[in-house]
């Protein structure tokens, strides 16, 4: 299908995708106005310009960032799906030169990324890709290599009510609790926003040798 497009037709990504019937194929944080809030909170702060965000799907949490301010730059790190190039060519469109995606599987692209770039931080990184064990640790161990001592961490999909969480929260909410207990991170924030969705976010912790 080719995608034909005025910027003025469509002022936000999802009336853009309704027009050419894409859906998400998994939930994304404009579902959530609570979780929307908070990372554009974190991504209108002035010294937060370098954004990098594991999991693409359509560009809606891409586009919290790139709307946010004028300053912002998004690194994208996803597996690619058909829905992706729509998302991008909306994202590319009304925000030139601002959105990178590198394409593969987070467990593998994010350690090549930081050998070809190795003293490359970002100050938000917001990982929200593969939800299964044992990815989301990886990728939280793995970001904090492009993580400096301000950079704030979103974490997705934790959740901690027993009334809210879901069998898809258990592993996350595992790995930020271990994280916390072991001192990996410090906490500045978690939320559950609904069924089964959530967020938690802080800082990591760097000792002598990290
Ligand atoms: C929950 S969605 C992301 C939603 C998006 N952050 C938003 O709020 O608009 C998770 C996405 O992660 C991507 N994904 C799944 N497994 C992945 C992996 N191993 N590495 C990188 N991306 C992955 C897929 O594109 C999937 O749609």
């Amino acid at each position: 299908m080719n995608i034909v497009m005025n910027r003025y037709d469509f002022p936000t990504l999802d009336e853009f995708l309704d027009h050419y019937d894409i859906k998400p194929i998994e939930g994304f944080c404009q579902q959530m106005g609570r979780q929307v809030e908070i990372l554009k909170h974190y991504a209108s702060q002035p010294e937060i310009t370098n954004i990098m965000e594991i999991g693409f799907n359509c560009g809606h949490s891409a586009e919290v960032f790139l709307k946010a301010k004028p300053e912002n730059n998004v690194h994208s790190f996803s597996i690619i799906r058909n829905n992706l190039r729509f998302g991008k060519r909306y994202l590319d469109y009304n925000y030139p030169d601002r959105l990178n995606i590198v394409i593969g599987e987070s467990e593998w692209s994010i350690p090549n990324y930081i050998k070809r770039n190795p003293d490359k931080k970002f100050d938000l990184i917001f990982i929200d890709g593969a939800h299964w064990e044992p990815i989301p640790k990886l990728d939280l161990e793995n970001c904090k290599k492009l993580a400096h001592e301000n950079t704030i961490v979103l974490f997705d999909d934790t959740c901690y009510s027993d009334s809210l969480k879901r069998y898809w929260n258990e592993y996350p909410t595992k790995v930020w609790s271990d994280a916390l207990e072991k001192n990996e991170v410090i906490e500045e924030g978690r939320e559950d926003f609904d069924k089964g969705r959530g967020m938690s976010w802080g800082k990591y912790v760097f000792g002598c040798n990290t």
